[in-house]
């Protein structure tokens, strides 16, 4: 593998607004504070805002955003720079392109909405911005599977595939990450890890909460775009995935990319939509609105590993806990010891909130009769102040040209083809109760199969 050269700036397209407020400025802090940022670093926005403007916005974001760290802060503050101006305008670029200095490998940044990215992608070729440079581009990458493909030719018009960083902040997640890891780090889980020994597998993003004030964005969005496609897609390929044959990029992007390749089409018959009561009085949001914020699904992958075990995947808003979880539950043993069977063995991943790894067991009750009780054993990481954030992991790696855990062209559009007949096809939303699980259309659907096993908080 060639070596990548290290980007020597950092621009950020949307500056000023929540994506940047929210991730980006505490992940520059800390970047900063590592020494991994080179060059300047450089917001563009539309919002007749100057440089001292940003530093206070800066200040803002890191503050409420985990802390400000004086050391980082400063260092980050020393290379910030500021052009304000409309996209449209090529005097915007020119003026970047003359803030990149003597910078060779500059890092293009889109945090902004999707329309944008078209005019800016142009606009950064015109300008000379996108010569030796890379880019980095927000979700959602496409609303279906015709516009993904366009945006990747609308990509690939200024940028090479091995410059393209299109990113998914779980892949951020050490927890996502150690999906991987545990699976081929350990000798014990692969060899059930296939539909000799797992009956089901289930991945479960539930949120408590609801649009929390993005109902504009949301409500052209829904469940399905939003999460299922991309976050919910790379918690599959991460779990379903064949041992790759090394840990560099293509190696794992080529594993990702294959179990989607195997995902049938789905039908609109093993989807459930939901939508919580409430949620049309949201702000942003369309008084008669039909979009789901809950979506429950059937798949299958079509390998020799995982043929007819069925995966069941659903998130929601406004459900009873926060937590994001990955469980496999384990074809029963015969039962010899117990008249009354225990609950089938299972493997827990829960990503989000923290890490936990939980193997559902039996073990036996004391007493002259052989009675069991399940029992699970436990592995748990909590998240430490110290831990990486998702965004400064991903830019780092965007920094150093490491693509790993970046979304291949190819890969975008299998998860969207997965998802597109469905999508030009949706089955009507089914009401639900804030803090419930879900529409009771859904508890059926995975009945067959022993139902859902809900995360516990
Ligand atoms: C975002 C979605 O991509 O991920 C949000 O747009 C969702 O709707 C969020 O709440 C969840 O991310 P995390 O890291 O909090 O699980």
């Amino acid at each position: 593998m060639a070596t990548q050269p290290v980007s020597d700036a950092l621009v950020f397209f949307g500056a000023t607004g929540d994506l940047a407020f929210k991730q980006i400025f505490p992940s520059l802090q800390r970047l900063a504070k590592r020494g991994k940022l080179k060059g300047p670093v450089i917001g563009v926005a539309k919002s007749d805002w100057t440089l001292d403007d940003l530093k206070k916005r800066a200040k803002d974001s890191v503050e409420q955003h985990g802390g400000l760290d004086p050391e980082g802060f400063e260092k980050l503050i020393a290379r910030l720079c500021y052009v304000d101006g409309d996209y449209a305008d090529i005097s915007t670029f020119q003026q970047v392109r003359k803030e990149l200095g003597a910078a060779q490998h500059p890092i293009h940044y889109l945090a902004i909405p999707p329309s944008l990215f078209g005019m800016v992608l142009e606009q950064l070729k015109q300008s000379g911005c996108a010569d030796g440079a890379r880019v980095v581009i927000e979700k959602p990458f496409g609303h279906d599977l015709e516009s993904a493909i366009e945006l990747n030719q609308i990509v690939h018009q200024t940028f090479d595939e091995k410059d393209v960083f299109r990113i998914d902040h779980y892949l951020g997640k050490n927890a996502v990450q150690n999906l991987i890891f545990f699976r081929f780090n350990n000798s014990f889980l692969e060899p059930i890890w296939n539909r000799q020994y797992v009956e089901s597998v289930q991945i479960t993003m539930a949120e408590s909460f609801g649009v929390q004030g993005r109902g504009h964005f949301y409500d052209a969005t829904g469940a399905i775009r939003d999460v299922v496609q991309n976050h919910l897609m790379q918690l599959l390929s991460n779990i379903a995935m064949e041992p790759p044959i090394g840990s560099w990029a293509e190696a794992l992007r080529d594993e990702r990319t294959k179990v989607l390749r195997g995902v049938q089409c789905l039908e609109p018959s093993e989807v459930v939509r939901g939508q919580f009561e409430g949620y049309r009085n949201e702000p942003g949001v369309n008084p008669d609105s039909t979009v789901e914020t809950y979506a429950a699904l059937k798949i299958c992958i079509n390998s020799w590993r995982w043929k007819d075990v069925p995966i069941y995947i659903r998130a929601g808003k406004s459900l009873p806990v926060t937590a994001t979880e990955v469980v496999a539950r384990l074809r029963r043993h015969p039962d010899i010891f117990s008249r009354d069977p225990l609950p089938s063995n299972y493997v827990r991943f829960r990503v989000s909130p923290e890490m936990t790894i939980g193997l559902g067991a039996h073990v036996r009750l004391p007493g002259e009769i052989t009675r069991g009780t399940p029992v699970e054993m436990m592995a748990t990481q909590q998240a430490k102040a110290e831990d990486i954030l998702p965004y400064e992991e991903l830019l780092a790696d965007a920094i150093i040209g490491n693509q790993a855990r970046f979304a291949r062209a190819d890969y975008v559009e299998e998860a969207w083809r997965i998802l597109d007949p469905l999508l030009k096809n949706m089955p009507p939303v089914q009401m639900y109760k804030p803090g419930t699980w879900g529409p009771p259309a859904a508890e059926k659907m995975a009945a067959p199969d022993g139902g859902w096993l809900d995360p516990k908080v």
